[in-house]
């Protein structure tokens, strides 16, 4: 992401880019995606993204269909990949990540929309294991991910690859599955439930393996409340107790951008990072 690189600062071998603000945060993760659009058209002809959804990246899809509006961008040659859903869910659920992605993104831009996939939190209990295994079939044949775009849970998760005890060995070779939520997980989504007990205390996720074979990760955070799963995961010890702390095994190919309050956990960094010109 050269275009930012004069801003992005080196931590755990990976790239970190401190904005004072969430809108700052927005624009300068939009500027990548679009980057990344551009190179991987221009070498490929086409580029396939892995989203996230979220409060998070809100503001960079915000941007995208601006761009997009302003008839500077176009999605034509893009494909999409979503993260992860509730399960079970209906597509249609206002809930579902799937509403969220078209209300945002999908239906605001000119994607194709059978380039735009999202795991189906519809799909009979007995064919989730086929339905993941098919949903990494269809990345890998479409070349894999230009892009993995992250945001980061305050209890370090990715995805929803939540805190667990396995080895890092093992939890980085996590496939497409069904997994519990955390209780800090469910407790963040009471937000867009309305109440503890209507949160869906499962989803899919994508795998960490199938994250951290994308070919670029962006991860997103901003606020105080993710500080400190932001400064577990950029300077702690690799675990899957913080499984963003995973990225520093791929550390070359990630780059963090961080507003302020994100980022005022890290150590070592000078007390009025970036500095106020
Ligand atoms: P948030 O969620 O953007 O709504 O804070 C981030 C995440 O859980 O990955």
């Amino acid at each position: 992401m050269s275009h930012f690189a004069r801003d992005v600062i080196p931590l755990a071998n990976m790239g970190v880019l401190i904005l004072p603000d969430a809108q700052a945060v927005s624009l300068a993760a939009a500027e990548a995606i679009e980057a990344i659009i551009r190179e991987a058209t221009a070498t490929r002809g086409r580029a396939v993204l892995g989203l996230a959804t979220g409060s998070t990246p809100e503001g960079a899809y915000a941007r995208l269909v601006e761009r997009h509006s302003a008839g500077e961008l176009s999605f034509r040659d893009v494909t999409t990949y979503n993260l992860d859903e509730y399960y079970p869910i209906s597509p249609a659920d206002p809930r579902s990540y799937r509403t969220y992605m078209h209300r945002h993104l999908l239906g605001r831009v000119d994607i194709a929309p059978n380039r735009a996939h999202l795991l189906d939190g519809s799909v009979p209990e007995s064919a989730i294991a086929e339905h993941c295994a098919a949903f990494e079939g269809w990345i890998a044949s479409d070349g894999g991910l230009d892009l993995q775009l992250l945001g980061i849970g305050r209890n370090g998760h990715i995805g929803f690859n939540e805190p667990c005890g396995l080895s890092v060995d093992e939890a980085r070779r996590l496939r497409t599955r069904l997994v519990e939520l955390h209780p800090v997980t469910r407790a963040d989504a009471v937000r867009d439930f309305g109440s503890a007990e209507a949160v869906i205390p499962t989803a899919l996720t994508l795998g960490v393996a199938t994250i951290l074979a994308a070919r670029s990760i962006v991860i997103l955070a901003t606020g105080s409340h993710k500080a400190g799963a932001v400064a577990a995961a950029l300077t702690g010890p690799i675990t899957a107790e913080v499984p963003a702390s995973l990225l520093q095994s791929v550390a070359p190919r990630v780059t963090w951008i961080l507003d302020r309050s994100a980022a005022s956990a890290l150590p070592g960094l000078p007390a009025a990072w970036p500095p106020i010109n």
